[in-house]
């Protein structure tokens, strides 16, 4: 399978949720590898630091680009041992790349109206190129008005998102460069929905 993490808004959480969903998929005993392709690096500065700690990522994370992330989706499209997360830059050709190999494409966005704007526009230009995708909000605070707001203009734009949501947490805000303990701060949910969606859309379009 492949999954990417893609917003055309930065800072929205497309990292955090890819290694959070990568660890989650290892969990589940899938053979899990994360391709970074994002010039900033965050996710390979990310294990890194997990490395260095002692305590690193519990799958590869590698440097990756529009030739190998197309060579990968020759690869591994529809696979359902070896999961491939690719977190991607907030724009460029290996994000369009990305979305065009990908089995499912996670868009992470929090509640603000600015990330919501762009979420849109992502969320279409997705849906335009009929990739299978979901809205996932994260940061979120339960039981406010922002919350509801942003559910309401999701279920009017019809766009297709996680019923599950990933909490504003202190922890995570400095999770920068640390392998996740048993806690993934919500992302199981987000993982079970995950696989649900991945097979829902085989049913009804066959695996490929
Ligand atoms: N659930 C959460 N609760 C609190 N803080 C979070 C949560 N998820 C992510 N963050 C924080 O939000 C910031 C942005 O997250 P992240 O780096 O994952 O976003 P990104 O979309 O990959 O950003 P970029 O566009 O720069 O690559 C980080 O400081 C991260 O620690
Ligand atoms: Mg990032």
């Amino acid at each position: 399978m492949i999954i990417s993490t893609i917003n055309l808004k930065g800072g929205v959480g497309k990292t955090t949720t890819a290694i959070a969903l990568a660890t989650a998929a290892k969990r589940d005993g899938k053979d899990v590898e994360l391709y970074d392709t994002d010039p900033q690096s965050s996710a390979s500065l990310w294990a890194m630091m997990a490395e260095e700690s002692g305590d690193p990522l519990p799958f590869p994370v590698t440097p990756a680009n529009v030739a190998t992330v197309r060579i990968a989706g020759r690869k591994l499209k529809g696979d359902e041992d070896k999961w491939l997360f690719i977190d991607c830059p907030p724009n460029g050709r290996v994000m369009d790349e990305a979305a065009d190999c990908s089995d499912l494409v996670v868009v992470p966005t929090t509640t603000g109206p600015a990330d919501i704007v762009k979420t849109f526009e992502t969320s279409e230009t997705l849906g335009a190129k009929n990739v299978l995708y979901a809205i996932l909000l994260t940061r979120i605070i339960p039981n406010t008005l922002s919350l509801k707001q942003s559910i309401n203009e999701l279920e009017e734009r019809n766009a297709s998102y996680f019923d599950v949501q990933v909490p504003s947490r202190e922890a995570l805000k400095n999770f920068f460069g640390n392998a996740f303990g048993e806690d993934l701060y919500g992302y199981e949910a987000v993982y079970e929905q995950l696989k649900e969606s991945i097979k829902e859309d085989e049913e009804t379009y066959g695996a490929n």
